[in-house]
């Protein structure tokens, strides 16, 4: 099956403090947005790749797809985001043709994804997978707890999960298309990323070895990993 991307990049990237919404923000000059493009089209199994643009902002995005080098063997669509990930997800969905059995979602905001990772997520639904997440184990301990009505009071603690059994989850996150696209009609409730859609269809989900270079650029400080990142590449 034809593989195609979609990547959410609608977000205002309110925890990253004031400036432009956070996929046209730079790393290393480059949009990270371009980069998360980049780390898609890099994978020679990707034919299209749908970016959910902010929802004023599809005309720039799409003179910066423009501007930038992006191999030709690649299609790029841009479509305008919603409200929330979910909603802008759903749109990009909307927007891929008929022919693309395979899709991934990826976020705009883990430009530096290595191609090895596309590939191994790929490669797990080829092989029958209906839904694969790149996951790492977690350095933390992770704690369950009774949420403070009030930030700053001490929230009891209710559980520790066994932390050898937990992973973080990244992207890009890969889908038999169908299965997809199903989630995304019937499952309302909120969720914080699309395999957890799938799990709640009961369909099975598989993860596969994510890496540390795929992170989330949320915060300041990842900004400034993000361009140590960018810079040893260099060297
Ligand atoms: N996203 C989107 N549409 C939205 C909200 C988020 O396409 N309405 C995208 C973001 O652009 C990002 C990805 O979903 O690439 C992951 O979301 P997150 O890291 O939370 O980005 P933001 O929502 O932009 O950041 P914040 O939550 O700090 O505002
Ligand atoms: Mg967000």
């Amino acid at each position: 099956a034809r593989t195609a991307v979609v990547i959410p990049a609608a977000g205002r990237g309110v925890r990253l403090g004031p400036g432009a919404p956070k996929a046209l923000r730079t790393l290393g000059g480059v949009p990270m947005l371009i980069h998360a493009v980049r780390a898609m089209a890099a994978s020679r199994a990707v034919s299209l790749v749908v970016v959910v643009a902010p929802p004023d902002g599809a005309a720039e995005v799409k003179s910066l797809l423009d501007t930038h080098a992006l191999p030709e063997r690649t299609d790029f669509v841009v479509v305008p985001g919603g409200e929330t990930r979910q909603e802008s997800v759903r749109l990009g969905l909307e927007a891929l043709p008929p022919e693309y059995g395979i899709v991934l979602v990826h976020d705009a905001a883990r430009p530096l994804v290595p191609v090895d990772t596309v590939d191994t997520v790929i490669e797990a639904v080829r092989e029958g997978a209906v839904a694969a997440v790149p996951a790492l184990p977690l350095a933390d301990t992770v704690k369950e707890v009774e949420p403070a009505a009030a930030p700053g009071e001490p929230e009891p603690v209710l559980a520790t999960p066994e932390r050898a059994r937990l992973r973080a989850v990244q992207t890009p996150q890969g889908f038999a298309r169908a299965t997809l696209v199903r989630a995304h009609e019937q499952i309302t409730g909120a969720v914080t990323d699309d395999a957890g859609m799938v799990e709640q269809l009961g369909e099975p989900v598989v993860a596969v070895a994510g890496h540390e270079e795929a992170f989330k650029v949320t915060r300041p400080l990842d900004l400034v990993l993000a361009e140590a990142v960018l810079a040893r590449r260099r060297l």
